[in-house]
């Protein structure tokens, strides 16, 4: 869990900025052994985690924040996650993630909460954990007080649909490698337009969502 203890997320978390905390779906079961899961209906491999301890886990969380949050449900099956959605995500009050994990989750429970489905790409994970967690630090470094400055998350990748530029530091030469001259040069307007010139545009990588 160091994502939302450590560093620029952790920072915040202590300073009170952002509030993160982590509900666990056993605490809401009736079952005796704290299971969550059960085998499909139809047959088929692996377990479904059942609607009830989530939708239950759902209600407690409503209560606590006395209003409905926002709802997402990290999966495969849902809309690849984008730096646009994240901009707009940091702007809520907050948000609810659902991680899904086995085989996935009773269809009714998706049908009741109508959560927004998110997937962090096209690939499948063993749980959700991961992916919401790559959520909660795509989004709490845009909220506001989060980074130093608006100009840390500007200039970077995927803010207008351009990848950022290649960054160097000391030393000036580092196995053999050279710094490019002009980033030496004190010139700013120069090392501007390089900077510039060396922005590719994310569709010109192969990417077909500059996430803008
Ligand atoms: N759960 C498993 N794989 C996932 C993915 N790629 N995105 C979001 N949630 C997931």
């Amino acid at each position: 869990m160091g994502v939302i203890t450590e560093s620029i997320i952790g920072r915040a978390v202590k300073k009170g900025i952002l509030d993160i905390s982590c509900v666990q779906i056993r605490e809401f079961t009736a079952d005796k052994h704290r299971r969550v899961d059960a085998p499909p209906y139809g047959g088929g491999v692996g377990m479904v985690m059942q609607a009830d301890p989530i939708y239950k886990c759902y209600q407690h969380v409503c209560e606590e924040f006395s209003q409905k949050p926002h709802t997402i449900y990290m999966t495969p099956k849902g809309k690849t996650l984008t730096q646009q959605r994240c901009k707009e995500l940091s702007k809520l009050d907050g948000f609810f993630i659902i991680c899904g994990h086995y085989e996935g989750i009773d269809e009714r429970l998706i049908k009741k909460i109508q959560p927004e489905e998110i997937s962090i790409g096209n690939y499948v994970l063993t749980g959700g954990e991961l992916p919401a967690l790559v959520l909660v630090d795509a989004v709490g470094r845009l909220c506001d007080g989060v980074l130093s400055s608006e100009e840390c998350y500007t200039g970077e990748s995927h803010w207008n649909g351009l990848l950022e530029y290649p960054q160097y530091t000391r030393p000036e030469v580092w196995e053999g490698l050279r710094v490019p001259e002009v980033l030496l040069s004190g010139h700013h307007k120069n090392i501007e337009q390089w900077r510039k010139e060396n922005q590719l545009t994310a569709s010109s990588c192969g990417l077909s969502d500059p996430g803008c």
